[in-house]
């Protein structure tokens, strides 16, 4: 039977990339998000464009915590399994501190971080339970570096860069593969207003090679691989004042 992928945040930018990649690789799709109508389209398109084996969706929050695990389950039984969960789901707001916008720095990291938790402490249950797996978590080169505007952000990229290396070790010898991805700039949504997207690639780009990265089951990766793993050393190394000016 063919490999299935399970992915949140599907209806846009990379999520909705990288199930079209997946797609053209030959995998199921269980693809979920909030906007039921953009998953439906995205359904079609790929069902138009490469056929894969099977394409199912749902709509989910992943802020409602207690829905993941239900919706990890039916869309298994609906594809007769998952075997890879792809935690994508996220937001990037540019919160300021002491501008009174706490409000934006607890959604990112209700959204980002305790939703990729919820989504990978379902994907462990179900994996445990099957005797294999591999959990993809979507962290960012902010996760390298404290950055200004984005404090919430850089923390929740951090928090879940960390949280998954302790489940590495938690479920070691357990056959649950652990992927840990640190993108630098792709063009999506996400940031298309921001003024400076240094080394910018496209979002098929960013989705071919994160499914290659997938593939290869790696540790963990920035994404692409260079500039950002030179990069990404050099953040932790820069002096505030310059970081500030960033
Ligand atoms: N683009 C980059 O350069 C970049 C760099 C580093 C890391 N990342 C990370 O990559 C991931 C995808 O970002 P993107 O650039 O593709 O952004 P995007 O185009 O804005 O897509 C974000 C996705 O997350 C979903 N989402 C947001 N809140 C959600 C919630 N509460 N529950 C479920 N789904 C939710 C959105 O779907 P709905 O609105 O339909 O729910 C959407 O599909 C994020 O985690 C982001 O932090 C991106």
């Amino acid at each position: 039977m063919a490999e299935s992928i399970f992915i949140t945040g599907a209806s846009s930018g990379i999520g909705r990339a990288v199930a079209f990649e997946m797609a053209k690789r030959g995998y199921s799709l269980a693809l979920t998000g909030r906007r039921m109508d953009e998953l439906k389209q995205i359904r079609d398109e790929i069902n138009e464009k490469h056929s894969p084996p099977a394409v199912a969706v749902r709509t989910l929050d992943v802020t409602h915590y207690h829905e993941v695990p239900a919706a990890i389950r039916e869309m298994a039984g609906e594809l007769g399994g998952i075997d890879i969960v792809y935690a994508n789901a996220g937001i990037a707001l540019g919160e300021r501190v002491g501008k009174d916008e706490f409000e934006k720095a607890r959604e990112t990291i209700e959204i980002n971080l305790i939703g990729a938790i919820a989504t990978m402490d379902a994907a462990a249950a179900y994996f445990l339970k099957k005797g294999k797996g591999h959990i993809v978590g979507v962290s960012s080169v902010a996760a390298f570096r404290g950055m200004p505007r984005s404090s919430a952000y850089s923390a929740s990229k951090a928090g879940l860069a960390i949280y998954m290396e302790a489940m590495r070790a938690e479920l070691y010898s357990k056959n649950i593969d652990i992927t840990v991805l640190y993108p630098g700039y792709i063009d999506t949504p996400l940031n298309n207003k921001l003024p400076n997207r240094p080394f910018l690639i496209s979002v098929e780009k960013g989705a071919e090679i994160i499914a290659r990265l997938i593939e290869k089951k790696v540790k963990s990766s920035t994404v692409p691989v260079y500039p950002w793993n030179l990069v990404g050393r050099l953040l932790k190394v820069l002096p505030t004042g310059v970081i500030s000016k960033m």
